[in-house]
């Protein structure tokens, strides 16, 4: 059995931004800019050094002003609605409740949360996020670095069935998929398509069709949704949990 790691008010807190959050997220259809917080904040974890990670850091204006956090300062002034409502709960615990919520509330899996995550004012130097310009190498250094495996790397990249490039906010433009609030597998469908009019492809997105291990995921999660839907509940779980041992 898991061991009891917060007080009980604790989870009642958490149980209440859940609701929150599912409300504000239907509301403002959020979900695609609260997931990518969420994935920002734990991205940047670094297992050999166990600095970064989901810590809530990404509040500090030293680390939302990277240039890879462009536009996240949305979705963390969303997040300080819940918070003052919700006090007890950490930035950390938030922000990854949050991008657990996006997925749920647009029709993905669920994914087992579980809370006591501490927040932290010591921001990464910048560079630690992927670059969407860079290959296959950049994707494994970057998510080898905070202990992540190849799976890992292409059941996430499914994160882009949501959301968009903004070109104010990336340079990039247009949705990955035809409905940009749904949470399915139709990301790696439009991936394996030559020529998804109008829909982005980013050089990182392409990189899991031009490796031979990626694409083996990116085929069966194109015609398998609950393989894809299983392995990325797991993959996403991880993400929430670097450098946090519950217990
Ligand atoms: C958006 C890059 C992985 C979730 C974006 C954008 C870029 C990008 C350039 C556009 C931002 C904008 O213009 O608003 C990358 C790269 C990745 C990666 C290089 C490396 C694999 C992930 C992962 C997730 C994710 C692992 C979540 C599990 C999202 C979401 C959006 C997004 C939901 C849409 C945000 C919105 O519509 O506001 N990503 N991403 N990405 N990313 Fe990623």
């Amino acid at each position: 059995m898991a061991k009891v790691v917060v007080d009980s008010d604790y989870l009642k807190e958490i149980e209440k931004a859940r609701r929150e959050l599912r409300a504000l997220i239907s509301n403002k259809n959020c979900a695609p800019i609260m997931l990518r917080l969420a994935w920002h904040d734990a991205g940047t974890y670094d297992a050999k050094t166990k600095t970064g990670g989901p810590n809530g850091s990404i509040r500090n204006e030293e680390e939302y002003t990277h240039g890879a956090n462009n536009g996240l300062k949305i979705a963390i002034d969303f997040c300080e609605q819940v918070k003052s409502k919700c006090p007890k709960i950490t930035y950390a615990d938030l922000y990854q409740l949050a991008g657990v919520v996006a997925v749920e509330v647009t029709g993905g899996p669920m994914i087992n949360f579980t809370p006591g995550r501490k927040d932290s004012m010591i921001s990464p130097k910048e560079g630690r996020l992927p670059d969407a310009k860079q290959g296959v190498p950049h994707l494994r250094e970057v998510f080898y670095r905070m202990d992540l495996s190849d799976k890992d790397i292409v059941a996430l990249s499914g994160g882009h069935t949501l959301g968009r490039g903004h070109p104010e906010r990336s340079g990039f433009d247009g949705p990955w998929t035809a409905d940009p609030l749904k949470f399915d597998n139709s990301y790696f469908q439009e991936l394996l398509k030559v020529g998804s009019e109008g829909l982005l492809k980013l050089p990182t997105d392409e990189a899991l069709l031009a490796d031979p291990k990626f694409r083996l995921y990116v085929e069966l999660y194109a015609k398998d949704e609950e393989a894809f839907f299983k392995d990325y509940a797991e993959s996403h779980k991880k993400l929430s949990e670097l450098g946090f041992t519950p217990g």
